[in-house]
């Protein structure tokens, strides 16, 4: 039954404006004729990986790369799993890893299956990966069950279409300057002050801010992550060089997030030659480095500054703090000693606080989720911003 909903799907989409291509599984197709979907969109509809509609193109790059988001609906349990484990073994799949569009889920099964802990652990995998479900609704299932299961409401689909078609634009034009990982602070030649930062925090922000449309700067320090596509990427190695890549990107920026764990301190100066081990205790001296945040907010204007606060005690005071004293919009802090928050591990729980005395208190949740309800915490105080200017 949810393969014929389909069809009212793509019909509802093509009412609200916009162009739809249809992919099915060879599953599908004993249930619907591909006819039907052609006849519909009025565009060649694709179900075979070998299947090149404009000779010449491949049609899974093509599709891929012309898509502005995929919506897979209804879909089954089956391509669940298949989708979470990266597998490309017809043409939806392989679409699926081809595309950089947001993409969509509106699943439909029986309630057991919805329900089981193997469906749910894949659908959490694609989550944390920044995947979006419509979760399915109550009703009598077409086997006769009734519980979770049945495909979401039509118009609620369309709704949830437009609405993140809308925040893949909501952020146009602006241009955000990121800080990411930690810095290193060098003593001699092959040693370094540093911290356990690892960039995954920031590199997420600097990939959600791309995700809502944004022109994204990323500043970063050493770390091991691929940069997101997209992002203009300065490396640096010290705070000293963090702060005036900084100061070289502020003056075009709209937004500052600055999640950088930038060494607060480095070595008063730095050794030509490896020192050499000797039976003496040493005492290494250390001198401030620059508060880069805090001074760039300083003189920030019209822009919207934001801050992370990474504690180990008394969070919410220590960040309180730090929001007013670097005269930052918002502060995102978390505590680092807590399991599943923190250094080099996939999730995050993070509290907002904002200038305006609001807190929201975020789930722990992966790092990419993290980033999405910052951005689009800093789209909402943008807004607000334009709205009052
Ligand atoms: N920050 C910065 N430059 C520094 C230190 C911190 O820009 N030299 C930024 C971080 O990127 C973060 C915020 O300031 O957004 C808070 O960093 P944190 O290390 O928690 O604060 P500190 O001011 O260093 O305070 P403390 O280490 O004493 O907690």
């Amino acid at each position: 039954m949810a393969a014929y909903r389909a069809a009212d799907i793509a019909r509802e989409l093509m009412r609200a404006g916009h162009t739809v291509r249809v992919v099915m599984t060879h599953a599908a197709t004993r249930l619907i004729s591909p006819d039907t979907f052609a006849a519909l969109t009025g565009n060649p509809v694709v179900v075979d990986v070998f299947d090149e509609p404009v000779p010449g193109q491949i049609a899974h790059i093509r599709l891929a790369q012309a898509a502005d988001l995929v919506l897979i609906a209804p879909a089954t349990a089956h391509t669940i799993a298949r989708l979470a484990i990266g597998l490309a073994d017809d043409m939806l799949t392989t679409l699926a890893l081809a595309t950089r569009a947001p993409i969509l889920i509106a699943p439909a099964m029986n309630p057991a299956m919805w329900t089981h802990p193997a469906v749910q652990a894949h659908v959490q995998t694609l989550r944390a990966r920044g995947v979006e479900f419509i979760d399915p609704t109550y009703g009598l299932m077409a086997c006769g069950d009734e519980g979770w299961g049945k495909i979401a409401d039509t118009p609620v689909i369309v709704q949830a279409v437009q609405q993140r078609l809308q925040r893949s634009r909501d952020l146009a034009g602006v241009r955000v300057l990121v800080t990411a990982g930690p810095t290193y602070e060098p003593i001699d030649p092959v040693r370094f002050v540093g911290n356990r930062s690892s960039g995954k925090m920031g590199y997420a922000v600097a990939e959600a801010a791309l995700a809502h449309g944004a022109e994204v700067v990323l500043i970063t320090g050493p770390t091991q992550l691929s940069p997101p596509a997209g992002a203009r990427v300065v490396r640096v190695q010290t705070a000293q060089q963090m702060f005036e890549a900084v100061q070289a990107e502020f003056e075009a920026c709209d937004v500052l997030i600055a999640t950088a764990a930038v060494a607060d301190y480095r070595p008063e100066r730095t050794l030509p030659l490896k020192r050499k081990r000797t039976a003496r205790s040493w005492t290494l001296r250390l001198v401030p480095n620059p508060d880069i945040v805090g001074t760039m907010a300083q003189r920030k204007g019209e822009r919207i500054v934001v801050g992370f606060a990474a504690e180990t005690d008394k969070a919410l005071a220590h960040a309180q703090a730090k929001l007013r004293q670097k005269n930052l919009d918002l502060i995102a802090v978390n505590d680092v000693l807590e399991p599943g928050s923190g250094f080099e591990v996939d999730t995050n729980r993070l509290t907002l606080l904002y200038a305006d005395g609001r807190i929201e208190p975020l789930p722990q949740m992966s790092k990419r989720e993290c980033a999405e309800h910052l951005i689009r915490a800093v789209a909402q105080l943008l807004q607000a911003k334009r709205a009052q200017a």
